[in-house]
């Protein structure tokens, strides 16, 4: 029994891992999670955009101050207000600067588009670096000087915070006959389209219904579920999360330029190439969020931690787990993960299924055969 339920677990991580790896195949391309890094160590302009550049992030892109208050007031939220991102307490570096003193750009290598009075006012100003005020104020700052900073990095996929007993007050915006997994690939999945996408579903059970709620503000069903839902016994509804976060007090590294250079942008992706990259699957997980700490580490040190985590006696490993994801996350049934976890995952539970693949294909027919019973418990 014992022997069957292991075999059973290998296979559904095979499964995993190869759903995982299928990209998905749209022309454009639906919401992706960001991932915010408050950094409360100030240091001076470069040396915060090298920190994130150092995890593959970049300083925050604070062009649209709505859709970033929205953000931060959800990773709050979501977070029971542990994170102060919506209550700074001072001014940060924000990613809008003047390469080698002349180009707007916002880092590392995206174009300005808004036309907005910050971009005048630094394009006149003899300052190079911008800064955020507490309130989400941008204006042009001395490079030189030392403030946290708040790096960001686009990854992984949104996923759905089920809340129970409600249902919403107005009418759907679009219906279909999908079940629940489908319903909620379709709402996660949806293209946007001028700003506008899928921000929550719900299905009636009754008569197998999906309802698809349309919006461009992020993140406002959640923010304002008071004005959107209503109590109502056995029903729930999914609202989309596209936002983790966390803080660090890492000491930043040290630059050695003071003023930001002209980027070299030659084999830089833009921001569709990598939104195809991102993989979707039904991993019933919260999104894992990796500490700073972590993440700056060269591979070696990656690989030598995720050994030394491993090695834990198994009564210890979650307390050390949760040391790595630094997230104490009472999420009930969070249905999505980063890119990084996906992939620390499949290294892990890969090597598994690798070790056992003799086994796993030899008995891949009598699984098929005894799977059907357990199947109706599963979904
Ligand atoms: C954040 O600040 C606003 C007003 O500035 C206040 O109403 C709110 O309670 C604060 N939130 C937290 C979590 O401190
Ligand atoms: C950004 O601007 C530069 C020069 O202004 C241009 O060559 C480049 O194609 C632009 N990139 C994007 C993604 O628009
Ligand atoms: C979705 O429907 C609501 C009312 O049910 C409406 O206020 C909203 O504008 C609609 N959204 C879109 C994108 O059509
Ligand atoms: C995008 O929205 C426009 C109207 O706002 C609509 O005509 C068009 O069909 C939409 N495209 C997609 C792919 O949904
Ligand atoms: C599904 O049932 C609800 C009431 O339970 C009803 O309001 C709705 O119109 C039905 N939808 C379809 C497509 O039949
Ligand atoms: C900011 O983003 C929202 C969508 O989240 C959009 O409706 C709004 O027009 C944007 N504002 C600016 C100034 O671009
Ligand atoms: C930009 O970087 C690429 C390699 O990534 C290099 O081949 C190229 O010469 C660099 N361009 C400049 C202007 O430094
Ligand atoms: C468990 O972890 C704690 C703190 O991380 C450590 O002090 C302790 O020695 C560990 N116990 C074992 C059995 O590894």
């Amino acid at each position: 029994m014992c022997n069957r339920t292991m075999k059973k677990l290998h296979l559904t991580m095979l499964l995993v891992i190869l759903y995982c790896f299928v990209p998905s195949s749209t022309g454009s391309y639906p919401s992706t999670r960001t991932v915010y890094y408050l950094h409360t160590s100030p240091t001076t302009w470069m040396g915060a955009s090298e920190t994130c550049e150092r995890y593959d992030g970049h300083l925050v892109k604070a062009d649209n101050v709505t859709s970033l208050r929205a953000d931060f007031q959800t990773l709050d939220i979501q977070l029971n207000r542990k994170y102060k991102f919506s209550n700074l307490t001072s001014k940060v570096w924000v990613g809008l600067y003047k390469a080698g003193g002349k180009e707007l750009m916002w880092h590392k290598c995206h174009n300005v588009t808004n036309v907005d009075n910050i971009y005048g006012q630094l394009s006149s100003s003899s300052e190079s670096c911008v800064s955020m005020d507490t309130n989400y104020q941008l204006s042009p700052t001395k490079c030189t000087e030392e403030l946290p900073y708040i790096c960001q990095v686009d990854e992984g996929q949104c996923w759905f915070l089920p809340v129970e007993n409600k249902q919403f007050k107005m009418a759907s915006n679009e219906t279909s006959t999908d079940g629940l997994n489908e319903c909620a690939k379709k709402c996660r999945n949806r293209d946007r389209n001028n700003s506008i996408e899928c921000w929550a579903f719900y299905v009636d059970s009754s008569n197998a219904t999906c309802h698809l709620y349309l919006t461009s503000e992020r993140h406002t069903y959640l923010l304002n579920s008071g004005s959107y839902l209503t109590a109502s016994v056995d029903t729930t509804v999914y609202l989309k999360v596209c936002v983790g976060g966390d803080t660090s007090s890492m000491k930043a590294l040290s630059s050695a330029a003071s003023y930001p250079a002209l980027a070299n942008c030659t084999h830089y992706k833009d921001e569709d190439s990598w939104l195809e990259a991102v993989c979707y699957c039904d991993c019933d997980q919260p999104p894992i969020i990796l500490s700073p700490e972590y993440l700056v580490l060269t591979p070696e040190e990656k690989i030598e931690k995720i050994i030394s985590e491993l090695l834990v006696d198994a009564s210890n490993t979650s307390a050390s787990f949760r040391k790595l994801n630094s997230i104490d996350d009472k999420r009930p049934s969070a249905r999505s993960i980063g890119s990084l976890g996906i992939i620390l995952i499949c290294l892990v539970f890969g090597g598994i299924v690798l070790l056992d693949l003799n086994v796993l294909v030899s008995h891949i027919s009598a699984l098929i055969g005894t799977s059907k019973d357990s199947n109706s418990n599963k979904k």
